[in-house]
């Protein structure tokens, strides 16, 4: 299959870049900028993408790439940092500069190419940098500009492109013509990547893989582990065992949708194991957020274990990774996955007494999801927001309690009910409650009240490493609040948080 990979060099776009490529058909992957060149001697490789990237060229420690990979004789389009590394190693002016140029610029086009074919003389794109390139190398050639830098370059005898601007950013407003014009008619890339194929070859290769032996799979009721169940439910059926623990921190029914849906819809194999007392006993007088995650995430991993001892038979445990947990990256050492580490919780250990199944591991988010709907799981379970592994055990402040477990699964219900009554749910990116340890003094008829507060939390994000929060109206506040206040014995004060991430973080704890 052709393939266009994209090379890291520390961009917060580039699994963006990688899905524009997709999206057109055509296998992207994205691979750290300091991958062997041997690597790249393969046919299947038709284009490469260089991606942009916080550094300077010039700073110590910049990440560099040998000149020879430009004479592979494999298309390069050099994305910002992309560009500035390509006229660097040929010999062009970069000009550090201090100040970033970010935001929309005009780009007027100067010359004719392959690469900008059908798009028009001036248009928006988006800039996001410090240094451009001032001199360009005498090898290159300039196919376009804004009032402040060259913007499009080329090199005079190779298909090697250079682009100051974003075309994977949606601001560009001919971007994905740009990054369509590389991939198809500079690379000649065959888009011959698609969904349907991919469901039928992971089938019939989950099936050789695992022919007569057993898989378990540690069922969360998340889109990941549900779509990959799934998956292999298909291919090997009641082959495939899952194993689904319910912490009793999990949503209301929670549990018993997971159920419902999996062992009698789908008639697959679903072990649950009911462990919320245990949970809880382990919870009792831990107030610490830190020591709350490693207590919830020690507990699963040891319930989880146990449970699987019932299956020494299985020679496959499968799992639900996706590509973004998987992508090489240079970004590893960045904050982002810094942040990302204490997520694990609720994750499993290496397992070396099982091979490893991960029918999902190429796949984004969303193509997960557009498998998953594919195979006929409901789009209320495909398009759900995100749901911590420590569950509600992080969104009740302090002492977890299992009266306040209930109260907390109540009034989450009836905001997540407004919210999908009022067409909102799809526009929000990830909407709960959280309890306070805090009380508050109240009046209902004609009775003084003493009971807690609940703050209600809704945010706007892309990436989930920045957000914020919804802008929900005061009117639609109001029903969740007194629907919440009326129906939800313990909770008679409800708050909405209007902190953005950084500096809050989404959960509480
Ligand atoms: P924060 O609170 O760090 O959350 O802004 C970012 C996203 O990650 C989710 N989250 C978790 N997911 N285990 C998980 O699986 C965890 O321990 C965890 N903590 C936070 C959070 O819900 C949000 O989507």
């Amino acid at each position: 299959m052709d393939k266009i990979i994209v090379l890291d060099f520390g961009s917060q776009y580039n699994q963006l870049i990688a899905r524009r490529v997709r999206e057109l058909g055509v296998y992207s992957e994205i691979l750290p900028y300091d991958k062997p060149l041997e690597y790249f001697k393969d046919d299947s490789i038709k284009g490469i993408i260089l991606s942009g990237g916080p550094n300077s060229v010039y700073d110590t420690g910049a990440p560099r790439i040998s000149k020879e990979i430009y004479k592979l004789g494999i298309p390069i389009l050099g994305i910002c940092y992309g560009m500035q590394i390509t006229q660097y190693l040929f010999g062009g002016k970069i000009s550090p500069s201090n100040k970033r140029e970010y935001g929309k610029s005009i780009l007027n086009i100067i010359k004719e190419s392959k690469l900008t074919k059908g798009i028009e003389i001036t248009s928006t794109v988006w800039m996001s940098h410090g240094d451009h390139v001032d001199e360009l190398s005498n090898d290159f050639i300039e196919l376009g500009n804004t009032d402040s830098c060259i913007a499009i370059a080329k090199h005079k005898d190779l298909e090697i492109y250079n682009l100051q601007f974003h075309p994977e950013v949606t601001h560009t407003t001919f971007g994905k013509e740009i990054i369509k014009n590389f991939t198809l008619n500079i690379c000649n890339a065959v888009p011959n990547w698609n969904l349907d194929d991919y469901i039928t070859t992971t089938i019939k290769s989950i099936k050789d893989k695992v022919q007569n032996n057993q898989v378990i799979l540690g069922l969360s009721g998340g889109v990941d582990s549900s779509v990959a169940a799934t998956l292999i439910h298909k291919a090997i059926g009641d082959k495939l065992t899952c194993i689904f623990v319910d912490t009793g921190l999990l949503r209301k029914d929670e549990g018993d949708k997971v159920m419902s849906l999996y062992k009698d819809n789908f008639n697959m194999n679903v072990v649950r194991v009911n462990a919320g007392d245990q949970f809880l006993n382990k919870l009792k007088g831990v107030i610490d957020p830190e020591e709350k995650r490693k207590v919830i995430g020690n507990e699963f991993i040891k319930v989880f274990e146990n449970a699987k001892r019932d299956y020494k038979d299985a020679k496959f445990l499968a799992q639900g990774t996706i590509y973004p947990d998987v992508i090489e990256s240079v970004s590893v050492n960045g904050p982002s996955e810094t942040i990302k580490s204490h997520h694990n919780v609720g994750g499993l250990p290496d397992d070396l007494d099982f091979e490893l199944l991960e029918p999902l591991r190429e796949l984004f988010k969303d193509e997960v999801r557009e498998v998953g709907l594919n195979l006929g799981i409901p789009k209320n379970m495909i398009m759900r927001h995100p749901f911590p592994g420590p569950g509600l055990g992080i969104r009740i402040i302090e002492e977890v309690l299992i009266e306040k477990v209930k109260i907390l699964q109540d009034a989450d219900d009836i905001f997540i009910e407004e919210l999908i009554k009022n067409n909102l749910y799809e526009n929000v990116s990830q909407a709960f409650v959280v309890l306070l340890p805090v009380k508050s003094v109240g009046v209902m008829g004609d009775k003084r009240t003493y009971e807690y507060v609940a703050a209600i939390r809704s945010v706007d994000t892309v990436d989930f490493m920045t957000a914020t929060f919804s802008r929900l109206s005061y009117d639609f506040l109001d029903i969740v609040a007194s629907r919440i206040i009326n129906e939800v014995r313990g909770i008679n004060r409800i708050v909405y948080d209007i902190t953005s991430k950084p500096p809050g973080t989404i959960e509480w704890e």
